[in-house]
């Protein structure tokens, strides 16, 4: 479901009781809900679940705790609780169950959160993911809003999961960790929040289904601000480029490129399949974390330092609500 039917949707159910606690909710399409609890400790809340997108049932729980973890620190928390959501057929054998449980389970161990339960249907298709619960002091929440004026953006991980999906799905490559796309969907995004409090970090969300654009659109929503993306600098797994070009991207893409293409602008000559992989939503993608101009060298070379492939990608430049890639 596309962007805009879903926000006419859930305007109709959204009726918080007590509005002036709940300190993100649904208005600002935001990774997750946070509620304030007392002055120093807010809960962020929540939950994240698909069908396999590799066929290790150990690496699949894996990636989608990663991917459902991550929205806890996007907006700078630390996960502490988290439960299984699962839909699983009758007619598979329960060790693939297990496989994906314990795949699920051991990632929120490296995360320090506590897996406390969950629950189980029957369902055509196996799905799993979590609901996670986090906490955060107030001083520190990031949301997807806030960026300021002049800030660099900073991706944290390559772009094209949803492409190498799509080519494992085909059987073109392989999806054990050796991919380095399916390496990076079962990282946690928590490495970068150590660095956080040094920092003038205005604002923070992670890549996901409605890929770089949509969620750099999501940041640059409620602003008069542009966010200027240098395609030079964008990182790509490898193999993903000559997959794009040989069709393999996926339908999301393209629903992606309908919902935002209108609030882009370019400047200089196209390079189309990245200009494509700028659409692809990805799973359990990097962070885009909106650093204040003096301080996003300092916070690159940590991140350099703790082995991950970080880059910076775009700026928050005065000026439309909005997306421009510069592409030279
Ligand atoms: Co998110
Ligand atoms: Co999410």
């Amino acid at each position: 479901m596309g962007p805009k039917a879903l926000a006419q949707v859930l305007r109709r159910v959204n009726f918080p009781a007590d509005p002036e606690k709940l300190l993100i909710g649904l208005d600002k399409a935001d990774d997750a809900a946070v509620y304030s609890l007392t002055d120093e400790i807010a809960l962020i809340q929540t939950l994240d679940f698909f069908t396999p997108v590799v066929d290790d049932p150990y690496l699949f729980g894996q990636i989608a705790a990663a991917n459902a973890l991550s929205d806890v620190y996007a907006m700078g928390g630390q996960p502490i609780l988290a439960m299984n959501i699962v839909g699983f057929p009758s007619c598979l054998e329960e060790e693939i169950l297990s496989r994906i449980l314990q795949g699920g389970a051991d990632k929120v161990k490296e995360a320090g959160a506590n897996l406390c339960g969950g629950h189980t249907v029957v369902d055509e298709e196996p799905k799993y993911g979590l609901s996670v619960t986090g906490t955060v002091h107030p001083d520190n929440l990031l949301s997807n809003s806030g960026i300021k004026e002049g800030d660099l953006i900073l991706l944290t991980k390559p772009l094209g999961t949803g492409v190498m999906i799509s080519a494992l799905k085909a059987g073109f490559t392989s999806s054990d960790q050796s991919n380095p796309a399916v390496k990076s969907m079962l990282t946690l995004n928590n490495k970068a929040l150590n660095y956080f409090d040094q920092y003038q970090i205005n604002a923070c969300t992670d890549v996901t289904g409605f890929g770089l654009i949509g969620h750099l659109l999501e940041m640059s929503e409620n602003s008069s601000l542009e966010i200027e993306i240098d395609a030079q600098e964008i990182p790509i797994f490898e193999g993903v480029r000559d997959f794009a070009e040989s069709g393999l991207l996926p339908a999301g893409a393209y629903k992606n490129r309908d919902n935002y293409e209108e609030f882009v602008s370019e400047s200089g000559k196209r390079d189309q399949t990245l200009y494509d992989l700028m659409y692809d939503p990805q799973t359990s993608g990097g962070l885009l974390i909106s650093v204040a101009e003096a301080d996003a060298a300092d916070l690159l070379i940590d991140l350099y330092a703790e082995g991950m492939d970080v880059a910076v990608i775009a700026k928050a430049n005065r000026g439309e609500k909005g997306v421009k890639i510069e592409w030279e």
